[in-house]
């Protein structure tokens, strides 16, 4: 009886433990590692709670994984595998793993990892006491903070540059009404740089579940650390020497953006909604009738029946392929949005479609899940599964064959009335919150790869609400439904500049503010600041007042008109600035950290939202309200593009800043390509390529990119592409021979030369005396000034 009791005892004091410990998640710390071994190029070391494996990718990235099961290891995010022969050395205390660039030191015991350049620097370490842990099905990392430590990253984030002293959620989220310091968003990057002591590293976490980031807010500034609801402590470690080189390793591991189209690097307007096929007209008859140049129209979601996707509006838009032929004739393109939410009725095609087959989400007992969108009662498809994505692909016929060829992914993040989809709610094999941060990017991917099919050789152009990373090989991405004020206008840049570090180059804002009215001085601001994002939208919510550049009075339409002018004039630029980011992942819109990582001053909150678009042109973006602002120009020489004032960098100037004429600055040595004005990108032209240099001390060049703007042709050798080089000490400019089989669209080069003085008087060609302009010659040029 005694014995018993006694195991009664035992038994109860068991039970209650684990019923405490389950009460009060433990923490459980990674612990000695017991067995360390290369399995098939892994090194595969085990602890007593989980298993770490490490492999290279190359010599700048490594990847660790600690789990306690690795029983899916699958990426939404990563298309690389690892590469190249895994070296390591071990002794009693570490195992040290080395590439040419990086040395990993794995302390043993306990089981820590520490990264250090190959010479032996510092560069992020595992918090010796807790490095990697767990509560519950929580994974977390903490890290050593240096004092001087800064951080950058996550993409489409409020906050600001520096993260530093922040913490962040990433969860996918609808969020209407956000402000300047609202978290979580809609997308997930979770990818950021760190940099102190001179020194640059990434880090990328590949967990889809609810994650945080903490840059030493809440911690007493001892750690910085990230973690997940559940998953795998699986990250990569990028250890290049520079945020440029991170930013091309994170995008090569993650993809790059293919060409965009040009036609969507023009002005888009857009507006929730144009009600008819007859208004979208008029608005497309009047910006050509106001020579405003344009080449977008968008219908937002009251072109369909209902709100059902893949159908139109009988009435409203009785004959979809007439209203998009007569766009087509003013040299418009359409963009039609889709939402994920199936209605649920009978008979509608979508929806007896997907129940048939099984393509929604369900509970777990196998009944529909049904959340309220826009049409009321949904379905949602199961977008992690390649069979709904190619179904979904292919339903998009009902808007191609008329004409449609952009296609506005919205709402899939995914938003439900009440944004509470029960975590019980099943995608396939994946439950709601281990699939939530990536639902977005799996509609994109079936969005961008099914029309890219249908449309055969033709680019289609897709824009997405939600993200994870890797979208930009599917998507371009604007920043949901911001507000119509002056502090949303430089937040919007600030996330604009953060997704370029991660991997997002085709990114916009709602031109104007989503939410609200702006007053003309901010509609005039903000598109200004338009001319010099990415992607260039104009659009607004329901309920507020027309935005479209003629509602502002003649006068600042007049401004409004000079800026999206400029914007076409730029286009050979940017698009050969697009063509940088599909070679190299550096997005067009860079945070000054990109270039000028080492200078304090473009991390203060009054510069922080200054970037570079493209290689050459700086942007102070300036609140509405001020007419002169403080511009901090990083070191070296730039000129003012409007008036062509010369600076010595490195300093803080008053900028005069009246709203027509945006604080914009060129690098000296800056080389841009421009073209005369024209109404649309379908437009020739004159003809004329003028390739505008700035001078410079500092010899300096720029790879022109150009190719047929719509098709993928270019990835057959079909482009036109030549290296610009400007040499001060020789005075000699040099235009490379074109490669690639494209005939340029424009038969005249001129140069125009900026801050030379005299010099242009004695231009010589190839040796001989010439005027600024001459013929496209396809061998090397070399121009004597
Ligand atoms: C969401 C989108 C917004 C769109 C609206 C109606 O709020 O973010 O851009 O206009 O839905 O479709």
């Amino acid at each position: 009886m005694k014995r018993y009791c006694l195991s009664l005892v035992i038994l109860l004091a068991v039970y209650s433990s684990n019923l405490f410990a389950q009460q009060h998640m433990d923490v459980q710390i990674l612990g000695n590692a017991e067995s360390i071994n290369k399995e098939n190029n892994v090194l595969v070391i085990k602890t007593k709670e989980a298993e770490a494996r490490v492999w290279m990718y190359s010599p700048t990235i490594i990847r660790v994984s600690i789990s306690k099961e690795h029983s899916i290891d699958t990426s939404f995010a990563v298309v690389q595998q690892p590469q190249g022969d895994l070296q390591y050395k071990e002794n009693d205390k570490d195992v040290e793993l080395t590439t040419s660039a990086l040395k990993l030191v794995i302390n043993k015991s306990p089981l820590r990892f520490n990264f250090y350049t190959a010479d032996g620097k510092a560069l992020s370490q595992d918090d010796p006491r807790f490095g990697t842990n767990w509560q519950g099905t929580r994974v977390i990392n903490y890290r050593k903070l240096y004092k001087d430590e800064r951080f950058i990253g996550l993409g489409e984030k409020t906050g600001n540059l520096d993260r530093r002293g922040s913490s962040y959620v990433n969860w996918n989220t609808d969020a209407p009404n956000h402000g300047p310091t609202t978290d979580p968003l809609y997308e997930t990057f979770p990818f950021f740089v760190g940099m102190h002591s001179g020194l640059t590293y990434g880090l990328f976490f590949d967990n889809t579940h609810k994650s945080y980031f903490d840059f030493g807010a809440s911690t007493d500034e001892q750690t910085s650390w990230y973690g997940a609801d559940a998953g795998d402590m699986n990250y990569y470690f990028f250890g290049a020497q520079s945020v440029a080189q991170i930013i091309e390793d994170y995008t090569w591991l993650t993809g790059r953006m293919e060409m965009p189209p040009l036609w969507s690097l023009g002005y888009q307007q857009c507006r929730w909604s144009y009600t008819s096929a007859a208004e979208v007209l008029s608005i497309a008859e009047r910006l050509r009738k106001d020579k405003i140049p344009a080449d977008v129209m968008y219908c937002d979601i009251d072109y369909m029946d209902h709100y059902k996707i893949f159908t139109w509006n009988k009435t409203t838009f009785p004959d979809p392929k007439g209203m998009i032929d007569k766009l087509k004739s003013m040299n418009f393109h359409l963009v039609t949005i889709v939402d994920p939410g199936i209605k649920v009725e009978d008979g509608y095609k979508q929806h007896d479609e997907g129940v048939a087959n099984n393509y929604f989400a369900t509970y777990p007992d196998g009944e529909k899940y049904i959340g309220s969108v826009w049409p009321g009662r949904c379905y949602f498809p199961n977008f992690t599964d390649k069979a709904v994505r190619d179904w979904w692909g292919a339903s998009f016929t009902a808007l191609t064959e008329p004409g449609v060829e952009g296609f506005w992914n919205d709402m899939n993040e995914p938003a439900a009335w009440g944004q509470n989809i029960p975590w019980m709610v099943k995608f396939g094999k994946f439950y709601m919150p281990e699939i939530r941060n990536v639902y977005g990017m799996q509609m994109a991917e079936g969005t961008y790869l099914g029309t890219k099919k249908i449309l055969g050789n033709k680019r289609p152009f897709v824009l997405t609400r939600a993200a994870y990373s890797g979208t930009q090989r599917y998507s371009a991405v604007w920043t949901g439904d911001n507000s119509a004020y002056d502090a949303h206008m430089l937040l919007g840049q600030r996330m604009v500049n953060s997704l370029g570090i991660t991997g997002m180059s085709l990114v916009g804002v709602d031109i104007g503010g989503f939410t609200g009215n702006p007053t003309p001085e901010l509609m005039v601001r903000w598109n200004s600041l338009g001319v010099y994002t990415p992607m260039f939208r104009n659009h607004a919510a329901k309920g507020t007042k027309y935005r479209e550049p003629w509602r502002w009075g003649k006068a600042n339409e007049a401004i409004i008109r000079k800026d999206i002018e400029q914007r076409y004039k730029l286009l050979p630029y940017i698009y050969s600035s697009f063509y940088q980011s599909h070679l190299t992942g550096l997005p067009v819109s860079r945070t000054l950290a990109i270039n000028y990582t080492q200078e304090d001053s473009i991390y203060s909150e009054h510069f922080q939202n200054q970037f570079m678009f493209g290689d050459a042109i700086m942007v102070a973006p300036v609140e509405s309200t001020k007419l002169i602002e403080d511009v901090y120009l990083p070191k070296g020489e730039w000129y003012r593009l409007t008036t062509g004032e010369k600076f010595k960098g490195g300093k803080i100037i008053k900028a005069a800043a009246p709203l027509t004429d945006l604080p914009v600055f060129v690098k000296a040595g800056g080389i841009i390509p421009m073209q005369n004005l024209v109404q649309s990108t379908k437009e020739k032209g004159d003809g004329i390529l003028k390739i505008n240099i700035w001078n410079g001390t500092k010899a300096n060049s720029y790879v022109y990119y150009e190719d047929d703007g719509s098709s993928y042709d270019y990835q057959q050798g079909n482009f036109y592409k030549r290296t610009i080089s400007f040499d001060p000490k020789k005075s000699e400019i040099t235009l490379g021979a074109v490669e690639g089989a494209f005939a340029s669209k424009y038969n005249k080069i001129e140069l125009v030369l900026h801050g030379f003085n005299a010099g242009v008087k004695t231009i010589k060609v190839n040796g001989k005396a010439s005027g600024f302009a001459f013929a496209n010659e396809r061998n090397e040029i070399k121009v004597q000034y």
